[in-house]
């Protein structure tokens, strides 16, 4: 078979039934991403003869005698073609896992399809940017700054790997060659709860190609669990790498370990396993109640399962005031029960992960993680390794949204190279990644609150019951963080919580961007709401009337206050007016017929800049030889844009510009700790550290160049990538070359605890209209504010918010994992899924309040998380105000919706 290219002639046959993405990649075209081999994301597209094609749906044979590009060979002599450039300009990107596949299908659109690109870019997904920045780059619009030396912070600057990313070079996990690499496939349970009672591996081992099975005989017998928290004892000890007890269907069983994928899926397939079938439970609710079978029955609390009898992991009761004297006393009181589904984080990259041991014995592990340096304390325990003993570190990762603040990967694959002595990979499919790894925890959240007859908040209750599967991966942490800044933002003299969380028989939920608070915001949001509608007074002023302000303690009864959240700084008070004035302001009406009733509703949040109990972060700079600096921060970079911030931070703090730091992170053999990439913490913590760090070595620099000229150090500043003392000017490579004759290096350390902590607010405005006879949404106005005090990189932070607007949209509009009677997923790909597409997200007016806070680096602030906590709830907000039905679950699809329109309104031609 022969073929170009990206112009170059290859004669090279594909194996039997290979498709070209996979052959492609064979022949070292990394740009050629997967997100689901199924056909449905388009991080995969290649030019064919010119047409843009889904890679992975095409047989490689059919590229016999035809020309292929991939984004490799878009440009040519090194160059970049304008839609790359395009791309750069605009900062199409966050993660950048798609955008090879998304510039590739830009390049391709003739005017026509320009016209409607709702319809050209259907084919491909982006999870990360809301597709506003990706519509800015086919506009030609150009959202980037360029700033001289010492200017860098606040201001829209370029992400530094962007030309890497818009060339298809940035390098993520699988993107490169490892020499006689073996193959992992994992054998997963069919049964929701069964004890395996036998394993036959003769047929599996028999598979040519086949070099190792193992099962739960072959892996250590240490409890432990897959979230990774800085303090282990946040989450129960509860999950073994390979267990004799399936608790859902998907559970790892064994692992196949062969020289290629098809040999170790058949060697999965060949396995005899014998199960004895246990009783299942997979409603939360049916699982606490007596009789119920139980998921845990050898956990302790010393493991940290609170009540395992019962299924309960963890629960939160508190009350402060009294509640029911309260509410009975209130001139209005609303109590409503809401509930929240199951989604996926869906980031483009699927967790997987490679491991070898390199000549001096070190486990190295290279992995798609949100937290290399708490996996590689989990494997030194669990293996009982020493920690100089294992390396664990990350490329660039192709969106995370918390789902890889888990182990799901690397775990099985140190064990895999540990036995065999060889290079191991192990790549999740889009399926395993639904039925496997990690969702967001459903919640039944029933609300109760009151207010006197002028608008004060005289009680708010709440009572949660939160489902999180199989295991209690970050069970407790998320039903406590939603018990909290759900209700401590209002003011209110008697507040209760009765919260449980519960295994069920299903596909564990853990971490997932804004961590409790988008569920329990859902109905305290509504409640707020109700409220104003019965006292008459509009949504923004019964929350202005409410909301705390600086001075007032931040109060949730499951644990009062928390003695390290500050008012760094308070911009919520500016987020309603923001919000308020801009769904005022006159926009174009919608040309709507009679059937489509029109609402608006706002939803706020608050949410504490980092999460309670420890996020530590370890930066060092130093000078290097031509004056330029080198900095190592071991937090990840997913697409949430902290290695442009750090380098700003950097860039302000020396005076000098983004181009001559160079960065190394996450990477556990860099250096100092890090907890990792979580929790919004990569501007706050990790900033943090790096801006003591360079104040630092600001003063250092000032110090060596006053005794090297001579001069009174008070005499000194830093300006243009020199040290001017005196009115004499000292380069920076000067300095260095003057410090290394003398023996000296010119660095510095700096270090944050992650406290004390300050708290970022967000104010979500939406109008839109429903059908009454369809119950079809459709958004005519998206607003929110943002307060992240001083925006570090403004373009940045309003992408994070484009794009928590998104995927927050997804959520609570279609996205949803069904499980069927039998606890089986039944829609585990993207295409039964149904992820936002560009035709689907309207563009999110975006807007900043003006704030300065004292404890964040700089001034500023996280807003990674808090973007996507108030969607559902303001969309849910302006359903009752466009239809006078408050809908109490979501998504809001229209068959859910259809019914009780159905019964108001009745029947609609
Ligand atoms: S990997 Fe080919 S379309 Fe998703
Ligand atoms: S930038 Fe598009 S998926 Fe991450």
């Amino acid at each position: 078979m022969s073929f170009e290219i990206n112009g170059k002639a290859f004669s090279q046959t594909p194996r039997a039934g290979q498709c070209l993405r996979t052959f492609l990649r064979e022949l070292g075209q990394f740009g050629v991403k997967k997100g689901c081999d199924a056909g449905d994301c388009g991080a995969c597209t290649v030019l064919l003869d010119g047409e843009p094609v889904h890679s992975c749906l095409i047989p490689a044979f059919r590229a016999d005698g035809h020309a292929v590009t991939t984004i490799e060979g878009l440009a040519s002599d090194g160059g970049l073609h304008p839609m790359q450039q395009a791309f750069l300009d605009a900062q199409g990107f966050q993660c950048g896992f798609c955008t090879a596949g998304m510039i590739l299908t830009c390049v391709s659109l003739n005017q026509a399809q320009r016209q409607d690109l709702d319809a050209a870019l259907k084919g491909n997904i982006c999870r990360c940017t809301g597709y506003r920045a990706i519509e800015d780059a086919l506009d030609g619009k150009t959202n980037i700054e360029e700033v001289e030396a010492g200017e860098a912070f606040g201001r829209s600057l370029p992400a530094p790997a962007g030309p890497l990313v818009v060339r298809g070079a940035a390098p993520y996990t699988f993107d490169t060659e490892i020499e006689g690499l073996l193959h992992v496939k994992l054998a997963r349970s069919p049964h929701p709860h069964a004890r395996i009672t036998s394993i036959d591996k003769t047929a599996a081992l028999g598979v040519p190609g086949v070099v190792t099975v193992l099962t739960s005989e072959d892996a250590p017998g240490r409890l432990y669990s897959t979230a990774r928290h800085e303090k282990a004892w946040m989450d129960p000890d509860d999950t073994l790498m390979l267990d004799e007890v399936v608790r859902f269907i998907g559970q790892r069983v064994a692992a196949v370990v062969a020289k290629s994928e098809a040999a170790a899926e058949e060697g999965c397939r060949k396995l005899k396993i014998d199960y004895e079938i246990l009783p299942a439970v997979f409603d939360p609710a049916q699982a606490i109640a007596p009789g119920a079978p139980v998921i845990h029955p050898d956990r302790t609390t010393e493991q940290r399962v609170a009540n395992a009898a019962r299924n309960i992991v963890a629960e939160a009761h508190g009350e402060f005031g009294d509640v029911a004297t309260a509410l009975a006393g209130s001139a209005a009181t609303f109590e409503g029960t809401f509930t929240t589904q199951r989604v996926q984080h869906a980031a483009l990259e699927t967790h997987g992960g490679l491991a070898w041991l390199s000549e001096d014995g070190v486990l190295n592990i290279r992995s798609s993680t949100q937290v290399p340096f708490l996996t590689r304390r989990a494997l030194t325990e669990i293996l009982n390794l020493a920690p100089d003993k294992v390396r664990v570190f990350c490329e660039r990762v192709g969106g995370g949204f918390g789902g890889k603040q888990e182990m799901f990967v690397e775990d099985i694959l140190a064990l895999c190279a540990l036995k065999t002595g060889r290079p191991v990979k192990l790549e999740l499919t889009r399926e395993e990644q639904f039925i496997a790894t990690s969702t967001r925890h459903p919640m039944r959240v029933t609300v109760k609150a009151g207010a006197d007859k002028d608008g004060n908040l005289t009680a708010l209750q709440l009572d949660v019951l939160s489902n999180t599967g199989a295991y209690g991966n970050h069970a407790g942490p998320v039903l406590f963080h939603g018990c909290g800044e759900s209700i401590s933002v209002y003011r209110c003299p008697n507040k209760k919580v009765d919260a449980v969380v519960a295994y069920t028989n299903t596909v564990p939920a853990g971490a997932f961007r804004g961590y409790g608070l988008p569920q329990t915001l859902f109905a305290v949001e509504a409640a707020i709401d109700e409220l104003a509608k019965q006292l008459g007074i509009s949504p923004y002023d019964m929350r202005r009337r409410n909301v705390v302000k600086p001075g007032d303690p931040m109060l949730s009864p499951q644990g009062y206050g928390a003695t390290d959240v500050f008012y760094g700084s308070y911009g919520l008070d500016q987020c309603l007016d923001l919000v308020e004035r801009a769904m005022q302001a006159e926009t174009q009406k919608a040309d709507l017929s009679p059937d489509w009733l029109v609402g608006e509703g706002i939803a706020l949040t608050m949410m504490d800049t980092v999460p309670p109990d420890g996020h530590i972060a370890d930066t060092t700079i130093a000078l290097c030889d031509d004056g330029t600096f080198d900095l190592a921060v071991g937090t990840a970079e997913f697409g949430n844009g902290t290695s442009t911030v750090h380098r700003q931070i950097v860039a302000s703090a020396l005076a000098t510009t983004v181009d001559r730091i160079r960065l190394r992170q996450s990477d556990t053999a860099n250096g100092g700790h890090d907890t990792g990439a979580y929790g919004s913490t990569g501007t706050f913590v990790a900033g943090r550290a790096t801006q003591n760090a360079a104040e630092k070595l600001a003063g250092e620099l000032k110090t060596f160049a006053a005794a090297a000229m001579g001069a009174d150090v008070a005499t000194c500043k830093l300006e243009n990538d020199s040290a001017v003392c005196d009115g004499r000017r000292l380069s920076y490579a000067a300095l260095a070359t003057s410090a290394r004759q003398q023996g000296m290096t010119l660095a510095a350390t700096g270090n944050s605890g992650g406290t004390p902590r300050s708290v970022a607010f967000n104010v979500q405005g939406f109008r839109l209209a429903v059908n009454k006879g369809t119950g079809q949404v459709m958004i005519l106005k998206s607003v929110q504010a943002a307060d992240a005090g001083r925006v570090a990189n403004p373009m940045q932070c309003r992408g994070q918010v484009e794009g928590g607007v998104a995927q927050s949209l997804g959520a609570a509009l279609y996205e949803e994992m069904i499980i069927d009677d039998g606890g089986r997923i039944i829609n585990p790909r993207f295409r039964d899924y149904h992820l936002p597409q560009f035709a689907d997200v309207p563009r999110t007016e975006v807007l900043f309040a003006d704030t300065y806070d004292t404890l964040g680096p700089m001034g500023a602030k996280s807003m990674s998380e808090s973007p996507y906590n108030p969607v559902a709830a303001a969309l849910g907000n302006a359903l009752a105000d466009a239809t006078g039905i408050r809908f109490t679950s979501v998504p809001f699809k229209p068959d859910r919706l259809f019914p009780l329109l159905k019964e108001k309104f009745g029947e609609t031609p």
